[in-house]
């Protein structure tokens, strides 16, 4: 069977892989910053020409009001299953540069991790179905099915352009399942298969006291200080169980099930292990459930940063005339952004002060995602991935985002596989980023595998 012979390729290719991981990460892709345009174009342009070395029959590198999405086909196998693989090949900004201890942009190999920005998230993880591909091409002349490739530059930043794609190519990508490298294993040597993400909505907050900032002898006391004002609001934001506040917040949440609970409870996690890794004296979380169930089942409301007033050397006698945070809700089923949005608006401006002017900008947002266990997708996913491991599949959810999952599910009206390479500590969106190495190679593998399973459905 000629499986043998990509998985051959696989592995007697296995450096060549790893090199050009490398130059995919050379290339600092941070969708967020304005200075990095020409980067990003660059990334688009390096992957539309990996799609091309696959031997996709149809690659091209659509331009967007951002950065452009690569789309790439091969649709040579009629009658068989059509595959619909999505990545981002856009990453998060790298700062606090000081703490990298290798440059973020130059791989570096330690310990059997490949270290960078965008390592996992996401370069390594779509670039190696790129690599399985490659495998099947150049050994069997052939996929086992179709592919359909969606790899986009705005994912780290709410993936607004691809929704208008979306809709506009509806029956280009029409497919009969999602795959989607993008997530994590819930600990090395257990392969793992994501059924659930959490939704997102973010908010920023202004706030105004006065029309500029004031002297604090000359008028601390009788003017409101907007910082006060904003922390006010943001201590009435949960209560002292962790329970959001928000008038209206849990009506639609989904109770996760004692089905789901007792397999939670079975997988590979212990919470005193997670909170070292963390670094935290100690950790809280919704009173009522694990660790875990609030990580993945529950929502969750953070402040993600909070600024004003003087904060440079010395001291400053001074009454800010601003304060601003941005805060991010974390969803889970059936909460939609739009409503929770609402919400959330409505109960900032009832409980902000008089003595100071507050609006809430909406930022981007993004559906959370429950798949359907029983659809015979999940089956092959878990059979290609215990063979590319060579131990059994476990099924988690996750407490991350990924906006397009919902968008694509529902317009295309498909099952998503969410089937992960990453590890917990992994450094996504932080210093020091990596990915297993043997993961990278094993997640080929699999990948290699995964295409024949779902072919034989
Ligand atoms: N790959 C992550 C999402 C993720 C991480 C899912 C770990 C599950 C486990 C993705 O790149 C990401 O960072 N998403 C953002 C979404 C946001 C920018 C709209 C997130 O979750 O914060
Ligand atoms: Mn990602
Ligand atoms: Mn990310």
């Amino acid at each position: 069977m000629s499986i043998e012979k990509a998985v051959a390729y696989a592995e007697e290719n296995r450096d060549r892989f790893l090199h050009e991981l490398k130059e995919l990460i050379a290339i600092p892709s941070v969708s967020s910053s304005s200075e990095h345009k020409q980067d990003v174009q660059r990334c688009a342009q390096y992957v539309r020409d990996a799609m091309k070395v696959v031997g996709f029959e149809r690659v091209e590198m659509v331009e967007t009001e951002r950065h452009p999405i690569v789309y790439g086909e091969w649709l040579g196998a009629p009658g068989c299953p059509t595959v619909l693989l999505y990545g981002h090949y856009d990453v998060q900004p790298v700062d606090p540069l000081e703490l990298w201890e290798t440059p973020p942009f130059e791989a570096s190999e330690r310990d059997g991790r490949l270290y960078g920005r965008g390592t996992v998230d996401d370069k390594g993880q779509f670039y190696l179905h790129l690599k399985a591909m490659e495998s099947w091409m150049k050994t069997a002349g052939k996929l086992p099915l179709n592919i359909k490739c969606i790899i986009e530059g705005e994912e780290e930043v709410g993936s607004e352009s691809l929704e208008p794609f979306l809709k506009e190519n509806q029956d280009m990508l029409a497919a009969d399942v999602a795959v989607i490298s993008d997530t994590s294993m819930v600990k090395k040597g257990w392969p793992s298969i994501t059924y659930g993400l959490r939704g997102i909505a973010y908010f920023q907050i202004d706030l105004r006291g006065s029309e500029q900032d004031l002297h604090s002898g000359i008028f601390g006391g009788a003017v409101k200080n907007p910082i006060h004002a904003l922390t006010d609001i943001i201590g009435q934001l949960k209560d002292k169980d962790g329970h959001v506040t928000i008038p209206g917040f849990y009506d639609n949440v989904v109770e996760v099930t004692e089905e789901e609970r007792a397999a939670m409870a079975e997988l590979p996690f212990d919470e005193e292990v997670f909170r070292q890794e963390v670094g935290a004296p100690e950790l809280t979380w919704e009173k009522g459930y694990s660790a875990l169930e609030s990580l993945w089942c529950r929502p969750a409301l953070d402040v993600n940063g909070i600024w004003g007033g003087f904060t440079g050397e010395g001291s400053k006698t001074v009454i800010p005339a601003e304060a601003h945070a941005k805060v991010s809700v974390r969803l889970v089923p059936n909460q939609e952004p739009d409503v929770i949005g609402n919400l959330f608006e409505k109960y900032i401006n009832e409980i902000s002060p008089p003595e100071v002017e507050i609006t809430v900008q909406r930022m981007h947002g993004g559906r959370p995602f429950l798949g359907d266990l029983s659809h015979p997708v999940f089956g092959a996913a878990s059979r290609a991935l215990e063979k590319g491991f060579g131990t059994k599949a476990v099924f988690i959810r996750e407490g991350g985002s990924i906006p397009f999952v919902r968008d694509m599910t529902d317009t295309l009206d498909l099952p998503c596989l969410l089937i992960g390479f990453g590890l917990p500590g992994e450094n996504a969106h932080a210093p020091n980023e990596w990915i297993d190495l043997e993961n990278y190679a094993l997640g080929t593998l699999s990948a290699i595998h995964l295409y024949q399973e779902l072919s034989e459905m």
